[in-house]
């Protein structure tokens, strides 16, 4: 499973990258109005820490628009991926970058249908958003076992990029069904590797290892 952060902040991005931990980033308008910063020079910093998939988000509605601002990111990078909403105008995107050989990931997905329109229209990454299916009281894991289903039924080889993840559990659900990448916030990614009986545990042999006044490591 491939874990993609999902932030455009420079020094959290840094922090993980240096765990190897890291397979990409996405971004969103959202995330980059938060940053504050300027949407192209952002991305072009992000492309320039983390070598793997960094999604950079188209923001016109109408497809000849949205080639033409998809052009013009995928310049930054060889591993940009261009963004682009489930919408007809959308889905003409995908179609047209992907035959240009550009990564293209389809978002704002909350329905199976819209997954296999997207998977037909060459997408690189479907993103169903999982806990905003979740905060209306629909289960957003069931529709990434059904993305899961139908994807595997045709053979088809855009990847599962669950999206919106709110929580450690969604992510190992995620692996359990089987989704190929999960984008989480920062902390939600630093939360995996935490458990209690780690850290007890880890205090108990430094303790009793001290207790022997030996060292590893000479001088
Ligand atoms: O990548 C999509 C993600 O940023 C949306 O997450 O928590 O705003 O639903 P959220």
């Amino acid at each position: 499973m491939k874990f993609f952060i999902d932030t455009a902040e420079i020094d959290q991005i840094r922090e993980l990258a240096d765990t190897g931990m890291v397979d990409g980033v996405t971004t969103n308008p959202s995330l980059i109005a938060k940053s504050g910063r300027n949407f192209i020079e952002v991305i072009a910093e992000i492309a320039e820490i983390v070598p793997g998939p960094v999604s950079a988000e188209v923001t016109a509605t109408d497809a000849d628009a949205m080639i033409a601002e998809g052009r013009e990111l995928a310049k930054i990078g060889d591993n940009i991926a261009v963004k682009v909403p489930l919408t007809w105008a959308g889905l003409k995107t995908c179609r047209v970058l992907s035959d240009e050989g550009r990564m293209v990931n389809v978002t704002l997905c909350f329905s199976a249908n819209q997954a296999l329109l997207a998977a037909k229209a060459g997408a690189s990454f479907i993103s169903p958003f999982i806990g905003r299916l979740d905060d209306i009281g629909l289960d957003g894991m069931e529709l990434i076992a059904d993305i899961r289903e139908i994807y595997d039924n045709y053979d088809f080889e855009t990847e599962i990029l669950a999206a919106s993840i709110r929580t450690v559990n969604h992510v190992q659900q995620c692996a359990q069904v089987g989704a190929d990448v999960i984008t989480a916030p920062p902390a939600i990614i630093k939360s995996l590797v935490k458990h209690p009986l780690t850290d007890k545990g880890l205090d108990a042999f430094l303790a009793d290892w001290a207790k022997t006044g030996q060292t590893i490591l000479k001088g």
